[in-house]
């Protein structure tokens, strides 16, 4: 974080369909006249290839000391089959820089974006919290006897107390902020005894402390059965890395497609890192073609976080606006660019 002002947000386009979508986030950002500059920075499948650089080696502290939020659209290139670059890079956000609460608000903003039948867009407007710096995304594991009909391969799920403690209290305290009443944790703890069976203790336990919020609970299979039965039943939900990134893109679903989505990587007081859920979708990329609106009001909601809500709430407006008035991409049906999409919103920002 810095004392400066304006605000300074790190960029990084990452790869595929991200880079053209950021390139509209920000200009719309930048039509909001928040007071906010932009550093721009290559890290990418292109670079990694170039020359060996996924992230340079004082990239975490450089962002943390000298900018207040990181804009990341997506990385994951097919020319790089190992992935290393994302996970150095946007794994290495997450959890070297602690962003440990990851917020994706689940909203519909229009009925014609609605795929159930008998429902209206009010009926889905809730906000996944899922943990963001361990569970199965630890990288602990390993496999023994590759390649022979006796091979073992091991995965760890690593599940701390303070981890767990501290995700579960951001979605009460988060509950709280945006005036909502009820937190529920999904997890899988008929099955997952050990690990989610702590979820569920120190869900308990912190549960006591927040009397003012109906507390619940459902296994995540049964959850991902009711999210598209009757979504208007959740306020807050809260849950482990990898269940949290399998019910974001079905929630993602409920908002029109993976282009509507928009999140945070969140740890309050430290630098952030906002990017929307959805990847660099390599068939779409360089087609303009990508809905850019996921990333526009990711980029809302960062302005939002550093302290811009006029500025935010103009953008999401102009998103609600573009959606009602069809000023879209092909993805949510509609006939612009991903250009032409972002230079609407942007000019309906300046007013
Ligand atoms: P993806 O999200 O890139 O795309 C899946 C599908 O969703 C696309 O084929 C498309 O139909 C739709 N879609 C996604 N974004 C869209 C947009 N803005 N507009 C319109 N439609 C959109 O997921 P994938 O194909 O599973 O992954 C592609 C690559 O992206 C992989 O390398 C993956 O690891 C990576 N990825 C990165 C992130 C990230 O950086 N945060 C997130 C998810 C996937
Ligand atoms: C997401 C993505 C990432 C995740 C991948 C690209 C590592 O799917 O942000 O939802 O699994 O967290
Ligand atoms: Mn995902």
């Amino acid at each position: 974080m810095t004392d400066s002002f304006p605000k300074r947000i790190a960029v990084v386009p990452g790869d595929g369909i991200g880079k053209e979508v950021i390139a509209q986030a920000v200009s719309v950002a930048k039509a909001s006249k928040a007071k906010v500059e932009f550093v721009e920075f290559d890290w990418s499948a292109d670079r990694y290839l170039r020359d060996g650089t996924t992230i340079p080696a004082d990239g975490f502290a450089m962002l943390s000391r000298d900018f207040d939020a990181i804009f990341v659209g997506a990385l994951g290139d097919p020319r790089v089959p190992s992935n290393i670059h994302a996970k150095d890079i946007l794994l290495g956000m997450r959890f070297k820089m602690d962003l440990y609460a990851n917020v994706r608000p689940v909203k519909c903003l229009d009925d014609s974006l609605c795929p159930l039948k008998n429902a209206t867009a009010t009926s889905i407007d809730f906000v996944v919290v899922r943990e963001n710096t361990e569970g199965a995304y630890v990288d602990v594991g390993g496999v023994f006897k590759q390649g022979t009909p006796d091979e073992i391969a091991v995965q760890e799920d690593v599940n701390t107390r303070k981890g767990v403690e501290r995700v579960i209290r951001y979605a009460f305290d988060y509950a709280r902020k945006i005036g909502r009443k009820k937190v529920l944790m999904t997890d899988k703890s008929n099955v997952m005894t050990y690990a989610h069976g702590l979820w569920q203790r120190v869900f308990e336990e912190v549960c006591a402390e927040y009397g003012d919020i109906q507390s619940s609970h459902m296994y995540v299979d049964a959850l991902c059965m009711h999210m598209v039965r009757d979504p208007s039943q959740f306020d807050v939900i809260v849950t482990n890395n990898m269940f949290g990134d399998i019910i974001t893109d079905l929630a993602a679903a409920l908002q029109g497609g993976l282009g509507m989505a928009a999140s945070g990587n969140i740890h309050p007081g430290k630098t952030s890192m906002f990017e929307p859920v959805h990847g660099s979708a390599p068939p779409f990329a360089g087609k303009n073609i990508a809905n850019p609106m996921g990333a526009i009001l990711t980029a809302a909601m960062m302005l939002d976080h550093l302290g811009f809500s006029a500025e935010a709430k103009k953008i999401n407006e102009a998103v609600v606006a573009a959606v009602r008035q069809k000023k879209t991409t092909q993805d949510i049906g509609g006939a612009l660019g991903t250009r032409e999409c972002g230079d609407w919103i942007a000019a309906r920002v300046v007013g």
